[in-house]
């Protein structure tokens, strides 16, 4: 069957990142059924004759007007979809959408009229606030981490910067690679609008959101870095578990150790 990724080598290497990461989001068992969904801004990559290309949907709402959206396009993983499938089938289980002039809609240009996922409006809300800040960030990722939703079910972790703390210190890479840490919002509706504002706002101080007891939420410039800080900060909280396992609660890196570390890598404080 003909694709929109044939003669489009640059955006086909897009593409083929991302069906990359959903195979390892299955691998890691954080990607259960349908779980999880990917969004990534492909409009560097169109050309002339993509633009002229006539859509396969109606318009469909958003459920926001996202001005900075304007002549934007994207990839989406489609709903209901699973990761395991768009690890192989990355069009079949995806679409791409070009955003309407108005900037409250979308339309589906290819291959197959996949409607995209239902966190949509996380996706393309978070995409609009990227886009206004000047950032570079082209990828936005919700996958279901085992490790890092269990800490959200005891409050203590719900308490700003506790579990970044807690994370930080089970290893040093983690702060080096995750440098902003793990924000939090409080439990709201998946899919909602709601959802949407409250990750935007942690997005703000952070890269990686964590949307209590549902998911994380992170963005970066690319789709494989977006999943390695993800990995990171799901391997600290595996090693603070480990040590609880063994009966004991870690000790954690020190201050000095961290402060040592902070200094070395040219971390933020
Ligand atoms: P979708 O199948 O609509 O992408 O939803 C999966 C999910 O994780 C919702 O939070
Ligand atoms: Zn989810």
């Amino acid at each position: 069957m003909k694709s929109i990724l044939d003669g489009r080598p640059e955006l086909a290497a897009e593409i083929w990142k991302v069906a990359e990461t959903a195979g390892y989001l299955w691998q890691k068992g954080w990607a259960e059924r349908n779980g999880g969904n990917i969004t990534i801004n492909i409009t560097e990559f169109v050309d002339g004759e993509m633009r002229a290309m006539a859509p396969i949907s109606e318009v469909k709402p958003i459920g926001a007007t996202l001005p900075h959206l304007k002549g934007c396009w994207f990839f989406c993983k489609g709903t209901n979809k699973r990761m395991r499938d768009l690890a192989r089938r990355p069009m079949e289980n995806g679409s791409i959408i070009r955003i309407t002039e108005d900037c409250s809609g979308y339309e589906i240009i290819a291959d197959q009229p996949v409607l995209p996922t239902s966190e949509l409006p996380s996706h393309l809300s978070v995409h609009d606030h990227l886009i206004a800040s000047g950032s570079d960030y082209k990828a936005s990722l919700h996958t279901h981490p085992i490790e890092l939703v269990a800490l959200t079910h005891n409050k203590k972790f719900l308490e700003k910067d506790v579990a970044t703390r807690m994370l930080w210190s089970m290893i040093p890479e983690t702060k080096a690679f995750c440098p902003r840490g793990l924000g939090i919002t409080p439990y709201t509706l998946p899919g909602s609008v709601k959802l949407a504002e409250a990750t935007i706002e942690a997005l703000s101080d952070y890269d990686v959101v964590m949307w209590e007891k549902h998911g994380v939420f992170a963005v970066d410039r690319d789709i494989m870095a977006a999943f390695d800080q993800v990995d990171v900060l799901n391997k600290s909280a595996q090693i603070y578990i480990a040590a609880r396992n063994m009966g004991f609660e870690p000790d954690g890196m020190s201050d000095e150790q961290m402060a040592e570390m902070t200094e070395a890598f040219h971390l933020p404080k």
